[in-house]
């Protein structure tokens, strides 16, 4: 397919979200600093925050206004001069900075003393205007303290939807440790919260190609039809990364690859690939089909959870020419520690379509390649046309690629030129960077906006959640009662064992990268 990005319309411009004051909790924290900020000022630059939208940071450390603003300045043009990161903001306009500068804002103050929360409630009054105005607590903070500022806040009256004033909380992930973590934290903010108040957020759902993926299946009349167990075979899920655990190794360390983006990343996705159309493009709708896909997760015994699961810990390597240490030599890692940096899975659906239908989920640390995918793999075209003369037909796979290198592509058979019938495998490749023009983005620019002007389509709802922990929790179990977590040298594809999962299903996972 040819490039055409002249044919692409002109974005839509979404109006600016109402006035709001957005308190950050965590507000110096790498989350608050490296992606909330960046996508506030990639949503100023786009015209979508309100002349009446402030921020005011809540953290430990005592400092003023004046002093948050100067310090979150430099730490942003520090973050543009090394290139942007990944994912990263560009170089932000000084014009840009200079409106947002004006409207940022500190309180200092323990995440769980009352006097925090009085404070707060003083600042709201001051900054939101009249009855304190619309509000959006963003909870980037350690999980460990979601549920009691959730509880402080509505304590202190700061969660009450009075005089037509919104009152939202995003919550960050990981929305628990397991299932029972994840019940209590929903039981908690849902005494404190109505359902239309949480906002949970799952980043990977702010991401253009996550969010595609609904309209490739339901905008087109040609996938569709072939969605299911009849057309085939299996569909695999990756999430590869290269970096390491980037210093995070104290919350690495207690979560592993697992607890770290399955229940949450990768089931998103999964749920969206494998979800039924919803009623409506709207939260309650597409909820209600995710959760209902994630319910349909078969359970295994905890004898087949491991037979069906591969967990590894990444070795000394190279990881594309840069000397990677073993994981049990990083900071904050024990030396002998059994936490696992890559996991791969194998999970049926008991429902109609899917019944039959593996789908293969890996994700690691420290690999040869960023690779984040979905591959459909159909079945094989029956018949005895092409054989031993011609080549055997591959069978067909759409990649639906969420990145890098974001697009969608088809592999399948073409004829070789020539005198001969000689089978040869192509590709159609859409490009994302062929047909639209990438504004710069963190991928939170689309969910803070999203939060502020109400819309809760793309964050997660309560019960996939719970329907997700309970599924990968058979795993954990299996996990926790031991077995083996099998070596792999950085910049590798992960640990051998997972290829001979897929193996003994006469199957092989797609090369990564
Ligand atoms: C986070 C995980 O939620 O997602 C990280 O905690 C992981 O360990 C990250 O690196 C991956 O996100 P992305 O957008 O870089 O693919």
């Amino acid at each position: 397919m040819t490039a055409q990005p002249h044919a692409v319309k002109a974005l839509r411009i979404s109006p600016p979200a109402p006035p709001c004051v957005m308190v950050i909790f965590g507000a110096g924290g790498d989350l608050a600093r490296r992606l909330l900020m960046p996508a506030l000022c990639n949503l100023a630059q786009a015209g979508r925050l309100d002349d009446g939208f402030k921020v005011l940071g809540v953290d430990h450390n005592a400092k003023d206004d004046a002093t948050f603003a100067a310090g979150l300045g430099t730490f942003l043009r520090g973050l543009a001069a090394e290139g942007g990161g990944e994912p990263g903001p560009t170089k932000v306009a000084a014009a840009i900075w200079k409106w947002l500068q004006t409207r940022l804002f500190y309180q200092a103050g323990d995440f769980e003393d009352p006097a925090t929360y009085s404070a707060l409630a003083a600042r709201l009054a001051a900054l939101g205007g009249e009855g304190g105005g619309n509000a959006l607590f963003y909870l980037a903070v350690a999980p460990r303290f979601f549920g009691d500022i959730v509880e402080r806040l509505a304590g202190a009256g700061l969660t009450r939807e009075i005089k037509g004033r919104f009152r939202r909380v995003v919550i960050e992930k990981p929305f628990g440790r397991d299932l029972a973590s994840a019940q209590t934290l929903n039981a908690r903010v849902g005494k404190c919260l109505e359902e239309h108040q949480i906002y949970r957020i799952d980043h990977f759902l702010g991401k253009e190609t996550v969010r595609n993926i609904l309209v490739t299946r339901f905008a087109n009349g040609v996938f569709e039809p072939l969605w299911n167990r009849l057309h085939i075979d299996h569909v695999q899920i990756t999430a590869a990364e290269t970096v390491g655990v980037e210093g995070r190794g104290g919350y690495y360390d207690r979560a592993g690859a697992l607890r770290d983006m399955v229940p949450s990343h990768l089931f998103q996705v999964l749920a969206m690939t494998a979800m039924e159309a919803p009623s409506a493009l709207e939260a309650e709708a597409v909820r209600a089909e995710k959760a209902r896909v994630v319910e349909a997760v078969q359970l295994p015994s905890l004898s087949e959870a491991s037979a069906n699961s591969v967990r590894g810990q990444y070795r000394a390597g190279l990881v594309q020419g840069h000397k990677v240490a073993d994981y049990r030599r990083e900071p904050c890692v024990a030396a002998h520690s059994r936490t696992e940096t890559y996991a791969a899975l194998k999970v049926m659906i008991d429902n109609w379509r899917w019944a039959g239908v593996p789908f293969y989920l890996r994700t690691g640390k420290a690999l040869a390649a960023r690779d984040t995918s979905v591959a459909i793999r159909f079945k094989r075209a029956p018949g005895r046309l092409f054989g031993p003369a011609t080549g055997a037909p591959a069978p067909n796979t759409l990649i639906l690629q969420i990145q890098p290198h974001e697009g969608v592509s088809l592999a399948f058979e073409a004829k070789r030129p020539g005198p001969e019938v000689e089978l040869a495998p192509v590709r159609m490749d859409f490009r994302y960077a062929d047909y639209f023009a990438a504004a710069p983005a963190t991928g939170y620019e689309t969910l803070l906006y999203d939060a502020m002007v109400g819309d809760a389509t793309q964050f997660a709802g309560a019960r996939e959640i719970e329907f997700a922990w309970r599924a990968v929790e058979p795993f954990l179990q299996a996990w926790e009662d031991g077995g083996k977590v099998h070596g792999y040298a950085a910049g590798s594809a992960g640990p051998r064992q997972a290829d001979d999962l897929m193996a003994r299903d006469g199957r092989a996972w797609r090369p990564i990268g």
